[in-house]
């Protein structure tokens, strides 16, 4: 019988024929060190600053995954923001639902919170929920009550222009109900903005006009310690209690200690289907490219959208999902299903973004 010690024992061989060495005092365990690597962070195109903050905590030493939260609250906490925490876009009654997950590489652990109403960094609790229970997922009700009983207060996150688009939104759903839009109203109704001007927020978007975004930030350290982060407010006007890939384990974000990390943002429901981010990380143990394997997982997306109302008339996926990923070597990559895509990247002291590479060009 092969005990838990043997198959670590071995599993720790197979890592020094890679070239790991062992990490002191963990020797018989499978925790193994790479030689040293350039710090890197990578994120979705919304993670410019996230990038840059997550590496300059992890130069002055800090936890890979205190720092990449620390990257992306910036994107939390800014009202201007509408796809991730404060003023991110409701659901379709008008109320403010954020997804999150955390995952530690060093310690193995992983925290979520999903359809957390009140609390503008999701992360942070999430990290609460893997730090303090021995749960990783918190939803709902649940999730806001075990907010507030680690002392974060709950706010109204829905700012005035987030509260305007959702109003807009209502008035254009139908013309069988009571809600006016500007152009019906005789009463000087003003301010209501065409989806169409949008601009970025609508990159994500599922049918081109839904938007939906979020931010995923990865970093390895120069130990080769991995850790990820993927954030979101979900799709705009969402059923209440929709949930997305952000907040699952293996879909919306994955880290592996020994292999890497990834996360994705676009259209969540495709992502569950097909595992997304924990996909990625085994074609990265399988060998390839943290590039090449996240085109591989979004290939399985493709295979996997069958439903006529989610395909052009060319027969392919009409809605956008990115994957973002790094390696223990700190080798790093981005792609997507349409060419355009960018993703946000820090390393070397350089902090820019990158054309994801991708399957389609567009029309
Ligand atoms: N990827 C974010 C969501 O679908 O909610």
């Amino acid at each position: 019988m092969t005990t838990r010690r043997d198959f670590l024992r071995a599993t720790a061989g197979a890592g020094a024929a890679l070239g790991m060495v062992p990490v002191k005092g963990l020797e018989g365990f499978p925790a193994v060190r790479l030689q040293r690597v350039t710090p890197v962070a990578v994120a979705s195109g919304n993670g410019l600053a996230a990038v840059s903050r997550t590496i300059e905590v992890v130069q002055q030493g800090g936890d890979t995954l205190d720092a990449a939260i620390q990257g992306v609250n910036i994107v939390e906490r800014d009202p201007d923001d509408t796809s991730v925490g404060y003023g991110g876009l409701p659901n379709l009654d008008g109320v403010v639902q954020l997804d999150s997950s955390v995952m530690h590489g060093p310690t193995r652990g992983a925290g979520a919170v999903a359809s957390l109403e009140g609390v503008k960094t999701p992360s942070l609790v999430a990290r609460d929920v893997m730090r303090y229970t021995n749960h990783v997922l918190l939803v709902g009700p649940g999730a806001k009550e075990f907010a507030r009983s680690m002392g974060y207060p709950i706010e109204n996150l829905l700012t005035e222009e987030s509260r305007r688009r959702w109003v807009e939104w209502r008035a254009r759903l139908s013309d069988r109900d009571d809600y006016l839009t500007p152009e019906q109203s005789i009463h000087g109704a003003t301010g209501f903005r065409s989806e169409a001007s949008y601009g970025d927020a609508l990159l994500d978007s599922h049918d081109g006009v839904r938007p939906q975004g979020t931010i995923n930030c990865n970093v390895v350290n120069a130990d080769g310690d991995l850790s990820g982060v993927t954030t979101t407010s979900g799709l705009a006007w969402k059923i209440p209690g929709r949930v997305g890939d952000s907040p699952i384990v293996g879909a919306g974000l994955y880290v592996d200690n020994d292999v890497g990390a990834a996360g994705s943002t676009g259209r969540g429901e495709s992502v569950i289907k097909t595992v997304g981010g924990h996909t990625v990380v085994e074609m990265m143990r399988g060998g390839m490219s943290p590039t090449d394997a996240c085109l591989e997982a979004l290939k399985r997306i493709v295979t996997f959208t069958v439903e006529p109302y989610l395909l052009d008339e060319e027969g392919r996926p009409n809605f956008g999902v990115n994957y973002y990923a790094i390696n223990k070597k700190g080798e790093f990559g981005g792609a997507a299903i349409f060419a355009g895509a960018r993703f946000a990247v820090s390393v070397d002291g350089d902090t820019r973004l990158e054309d994801s590479a991708y399957l389609f060009e567009r029309d």
